[in-house]
């Protein structure tokens, strides 16, 4: 079955073919690729097209796909139970592993996706401060909760999605978005500010000196939650947050996902002690899930995170500002937007430019405002092979 059938057929049994809506390129038109397998740099379609991949799971797989060092791993342990609704070793040493390497992070709980992450740390922060506001700022995402689908950035931003049909009023009245890299006045109904200490859903966007800074001071001042969203973030950049590379900041919870799952279905939020005491069981903020914590993403997450060290960074660090000047050398500085590992474009025709890409062998995501994620597999050879594609020399 090729690409185009395999769209049809998924059309009459899965809302638009796909069950996440950026997959559906409705935003650059045309129709998707179905892979069939997938290993270091590259994916391959149903076709047998190989494409080399900067989509990587949307951040997920910062190691590439298929590593063999996490493959084996997760061989060893699926067949010794997939879930059990009991607490395992391998929850505890994720633990251990993520708040060692986070400061200000001392607990944390596991959770299946970012998107429980951010819901479960608002309803924290509310929670412990007893307020309802939530800011959060233009451009930013958070996952699919509610309260949290105004002024999204992601394939909330490129399908043209201001705020969700289904999101009721109420559900976002007490959400307030504000611009990004300004620091918003405060007053004491605000329960918490959640923000991307680097914005990696809208392009790519540095906060600028003081912006970070300012929301703490802000957050400090009448008493609200700071939310560090790091679900892309965390873990990318360096080993632990990002918030070092910008200035330092300590945020009071903090939000993890894609690379500490390893490629599997996780997501985490820990943070200051004496705020994730109100969480069930120590205290009365619920917060629960049947597959949290789970025994394959558990293993996933400890593989990747095994693996990741300073030259890792450095290594990828240098194919993304690599493959950032080459493609400013061909579209022209101000549509490359680099940062460390990350890389992110602002292009008057992005459609075009990933037609152009993937018709050439190479995946970016199917939507302008994502970010392209250069993994630690990603050749120079590949590299030159990406920008070959758009006639560099
Ligand atoms: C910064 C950020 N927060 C939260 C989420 C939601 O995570 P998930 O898709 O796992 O629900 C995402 C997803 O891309 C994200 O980029």
């Amino acid at each position: 079955m090729n690409n185009q059938e395999l769209f049809e057929r998924a059309k009459r049994r899965i809302p638009g073919g796909v069950n996440s809506p950026v997959r559906s390129f409705q935003a650059v038109g045309g129709t998707p690729y179905f892979v069939d397998r997938a290993q270091g740099a590259y994916v391959w379609d149903v076709e047998g097209t190989r494409y080399i991949d900067y989509v990587q799971s949307y951040g997920a797989s910062i190691l590439g796909h298929a590593h063999p060092k996490v493959v084996s791993d997760l061989k060893q342990v699926v067949g010794l139970g997939t879930t059990f609704g009991a607490p395992t070793l391998r929850e505890v040493l994720l633990a251990e592993e993520v708040c060692g390497r986070v400061e200000g992070c001392d607990w944390l709980r596991l959770v299946s996706s970012g998107t429980e992450a951010a819901m479960s740390a608002i309803r924290l922060a509310r929670g412990a401060t007893g307020r309802a506001r939530v800011v959060k700022f233009d451009g930013c995402y958070h996952g699919h909760a509610d309260f949290l689908l105004a002024g999204a950035g992601s394939a909330v931003a490129s399908l043209g999605i201001a705020t969700s049909a289904g999101v009721t009023p109420g559900a976002v009245r007490d959400t307030l978005v504000v611009p990004f890299n300004e620091v918003p006045d405060l007053d004491e109904s605000v329960a918490c500010v959640i923000v991307e200490p680097i914005g990696a859903n809208y392009s790519l966007r540095v906060p600028r000196a003081g912006f970070l800074e300012g929301l703490r001071a802000e957050c400090d001042r009448v008493g609200a939650v700071l939310i560090f969203d790091e679900v892309i973030t965390g873990f990318r950049f360096r080993n632990g947050s990002c918030s070092p590379l910008v200035g330092g900041v300590i945020a009071d919870l903090y939000l993890f996902g894609k690379i500490i799952g390893g490629g599997l279905a996780m997501g985490a939020f820990g943070g200051r002690g004496d705020l994730m005491d109100y969480l069930a069981p120590l205290g009365d903020v619920y917060q629960a899930g049947t597959l949290s914590g789970n025994p394959l993403a558990t293993q996933a997450g400890l593989s990747v995170l095994g693996e990741l060290s300073e030259a890792v960074y450095e290594e990828i660090s240098k194919k993304a500002r690599d493959l950032a000047t080459g493609l400013r050398e061909i579209l022209g500085e101000k549509a490359v937007v680099n940062f460390g590992t990350l890389v992110g474009f602002e292009l008057a025709n992005y459609p075009e430019f990933f037609h152009e890409m993937l018709a050439g062998g190479v995946a970016f995501a199917p939507g302008p405002y994502e970010v392209a994620f250069p993994s630690l597999a990603h050749s120079d050879d590949d590299l030159d092979a990406t920008l070959n594609v758009l006639g560099a020399q």
